[in-house]
This record gives structure tokens, C-alpha cells and sequence, in this order.
């Protein structure tokens, strides 16, 4: 069946990935990637999509409510995977209103052009909203988030994303807009902007800098490689239930300094460096503020009722991406140049 689907913050991490697979997987459907091109857009990511028939880029803002709604209708959107946010909580700690400003208010003008531009008429019509596990908050040793635990966020990324979701469950039930929510775990993988771990730690061990841990390093984290995420979305979109929310996780949970000592070691091996030579490097700081201790999703429902599995084990999935950098390094050098944002 033909659709036309609004992907919002394709130029982005995790958006990049899912824009790719839709545009691939589905030549019957037209893929719109609206993004504004913040710090963490980058069209570079989708060089080898970006002259496919069934592919647009639309620059747009998505806090620019009438442009929100000349779009739906200029382009006669069918279906929404909502992805675009400001997503890194270290900067939502600097600046929360910015986090506000795109995560509540932008997913509002969204909502709000949907609703209008459908006007009741739902038929084949989905407005699927990409949030976080962040929004349980923290857990104990123990325990696992379900699609039931209370929300109960700590940090301003946190709380927009909360937000966010909270008026999507709104026009659901004021409106009767067909909606679905994924809240998923960490993820990992090519494309990633070296400002979150993974992809920091490993261009720090390349160019001999210090890995910044902060406090101990002992919170916990639950990995999941990104193409993983991007299949989930891609079910959840076509098979999910309206109104409901679908938990993703990768079952992989690490201690940041277990996980850093892997990272080391994978880079390490790659090149062609005597094994831990890089552990000097590492270098405890003072906490992240408000820093949430341990993240850990029970995804079962996604499984059982939907029939979606992680694809790659950890090892597999961290070499795989270690690898990816390390062959990237233009990629990565324009990132940190800043290079990428004349592309
Ligand atoms: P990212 O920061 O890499 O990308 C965000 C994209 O949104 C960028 O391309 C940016 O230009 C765009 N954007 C930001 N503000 C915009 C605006 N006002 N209008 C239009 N576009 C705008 O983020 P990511 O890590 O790929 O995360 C994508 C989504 O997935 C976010 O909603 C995030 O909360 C959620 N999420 C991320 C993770 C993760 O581990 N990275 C895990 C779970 C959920
Ligand atoms: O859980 C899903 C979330 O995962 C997403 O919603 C967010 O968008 C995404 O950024 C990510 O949030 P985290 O804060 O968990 O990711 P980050 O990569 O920033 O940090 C991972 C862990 O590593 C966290 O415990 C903080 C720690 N850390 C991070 C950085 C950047 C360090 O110790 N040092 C660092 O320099």
C-alpha cells in the first residue's frame, strides 16, 4: 500500500538509521525526513539514500506550528515516526529549555497538525512517538522497567521526553488520534555523535585523551545496537496496537567501567596497540548531575506480541561499531570539525 510517511529527526542518530531501512525496505512509500539540522543533524549520514526516488529532505523547525500543518497537507502525510529531540542530558542539565522547547512544544505542534489535518478521519493513519526508558527514571539492583512502571524522571531530558509522551497519551484520549509510544534503552552504533560515550570514548582512546568517567562509573546501562532499534520501530509501526506503548531493550546491561574496559580493549585490538594500553587513560570526574544509577528494560511484550528480538550479540554489535569509527574517520573529523554542517 502506497503511504506517505514523516519521519522527523532523520539527519539524527537513531533517525538516520530509520530512514534508511523505510526508504530501502519500502519503495511504495514516500519518506519525508524533516529535521532542522541542529548540532546533531548531519545529512552526511544519509548519503547513500539521498537520491532515491522515494526519498525528500524538508528543512523545517518542528516548533514552526503553521509550517507543521502546511506540510501535512502539502505532502498528504498518512503516517508519523516522531524521533526529532534534543537528546543528550548533559547539555539538558546546561540549557532545559531548549529541551522544552523542542521536546514538549515541538511534539505538541506535531500532535496538533496531525489532528488537524486528519480531522477525525484516522483510517491507515498512525502518529508513532520514539521516546526513552529515561522517563521510569532509575532502578536499584534489581527489577526491570515495564510498560507499567510510573513515570518518574530525574534529569530536564528526562522530563521533556515525559512530557512528551504525556501529551501524546492526551490527544489519544481527547481526540482519539491513533498513536503509539516505544520507550527504548541505550543505543549504539555508526552514526552516533561523539558527544554520548561510546562514540566520545572511542575517538578519545584514538587520539590518546583522557575517557572522562564520571563518579565511579559503576551506573548501569542496558545496550542495544542501533539497526536493532530502527526493526523494532519498523514493526511497532506496522504491527503495533494503537494507544499502546512497547518497552524496547537489548537484555544487555553494563557497568559503564565494564563496558569502557571493552571499548578499550576492542580499540585497542584494532590498532594494533599492546591489549589495555589504553585503560591509563581513563580518568574518574566529578558525578553527572542528578546521574540516574541503572537502566534496565523488560521488552517481553515486544517479543511475545509483536514477534521482535535483538539481532546481534554485544560483542559482535561493539566490534562491528568500533570498526565502523575507525574506518569512518572522515566522518568522524568532520563532526568534530564542524565540517559536516556545510554539507
Ligand atoms: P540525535 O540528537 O542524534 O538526533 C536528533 C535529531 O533531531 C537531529 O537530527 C536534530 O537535527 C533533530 N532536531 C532537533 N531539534 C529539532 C527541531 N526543533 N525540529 C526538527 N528537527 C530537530 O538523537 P538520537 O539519539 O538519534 O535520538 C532520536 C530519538 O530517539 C529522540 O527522540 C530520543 O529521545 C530517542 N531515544 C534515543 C536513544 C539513544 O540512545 N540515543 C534511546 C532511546 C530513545
Ligand atoms: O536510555 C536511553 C538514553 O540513552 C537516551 O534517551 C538518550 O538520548 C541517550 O543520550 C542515552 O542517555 P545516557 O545519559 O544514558 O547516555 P550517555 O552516552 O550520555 O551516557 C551513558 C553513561 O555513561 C551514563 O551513565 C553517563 C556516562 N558517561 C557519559 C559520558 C558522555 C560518562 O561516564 N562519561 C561521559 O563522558
Amino acid at each position: 500500500m502506497k503511504k506517505n510517511v514523516l519521519i522527523t529527526g532523520g539527519a539524527g542518530f537513531i533517525g538516520s538509521h530509520v530512514v534508511r531501512l523505510f526508504v530501502n525496505s519500502y519503495p511504495d512509500y514516500h519518506i519525508y525526513n524533516l529535521d532542522v539540522l541542529t548540532y546533531a543533524g548531519n545529512l552526511e549520514n544519509l548519503k547513500d539514500v539521498e537520491d532515491k526516488p522515494n526519498y525528500t529532505f524538508i528543512k523545517a523547525d518542528i516548533c514552526d506550528h503553521e509550517k507543521m500543518d502546511s506540510i501535512f497537507s502539502d505532502y498528504n502525510i498518512d503516517g508519523v515516526i516522531h524521533l526529532a529531540a534534543e537528546s543528550h542530558v548533559d547539555r539538558s542539565i546546561k540549557d532545559p529549555f531548549s529541551f522544552a522547547k523542542t521536546n514538549v512544544l515541538g511534539t505538541l505542534s506535531l500532535l496538533q497538525a496531525a489532528k488537524t489535518y486528519w480531522n477525525g478521519d484516522f483510517e491507515n493513519k498512525l502518529f508513532y512517538h520514539v521516546s526513552t526508558d529515561e522517563v521510569y527514571g532509575t532502578l536499584g539492583e534489581s527489577g526491570f522497567f515495564t510498560e507499567s512502571t510510573a513515570y518518574d524522571p530525574h534529569s530536564p531530558y528526562s522530563a521533556s521526553k515525559a512530557s512528551s509522551d504525556h501529551f501524546v497519551r492526551a490527544f489519544l484520549d481527547t481526540y482519539e488520534l491513533p498513536v503509539v509510544i516505544s520507550n527504548c534503552s541505550n543505543n549504539y552504533g555508526s552514526y552516533q555523535f561523539p558527544e554520548k560515550l561510546i562514540p566520545l570514548f572511542i575517538n578519545n582512546i584514538c587520539s590518546n585523551k583522557p575517557l572522562p568517567v564520571y563518579g565511579k562509573g559503576e551506573n548501569v546501562r542496558d545496550w542495544l545496537f542501533v539497526n536493532d532499534h530502527a526493526r523494532a520501530i519498523d514493526v511497532i509501526f506496522h504491527k503495533g496496537k494503537i494507544g499502546e506503548t512497547y518497552n524496547i531493550g537489548g537484555f544487555n546491561e553494563w557497568r559503564n567501567i565494564d563496558l569502557i574496559k571493552v571499548i578499550i580493549k576492542t580499540v585497542d585490538k584494532l590498532l594494533g596497540r599492546p591489549q589495555g594500553a589504553s585503560e591509563k587513560l581513563i580518568t574518574f570526574v566529578t558525578d553527572r548531575a542528578g546521574h540516574d544509577y541503572r537502566y534496565a528494560i523488560d521488552s517481553s511484550k515486544l517479543k511475545n506480541e509483536l514477534g521482535w528480538e535483538p539481532s546481534l550479540q554485544f560483542e559482535e554489535g561493539i566490534e562491528k561499531t568500533v570498526r565502523w569509527y575507525l574506518d569512518n574517520k572522515d566522518w568522524v573529523d568532520n563532526v568534530t570539525s564542524g565540517n559536516y554542517q556545510k554539507y
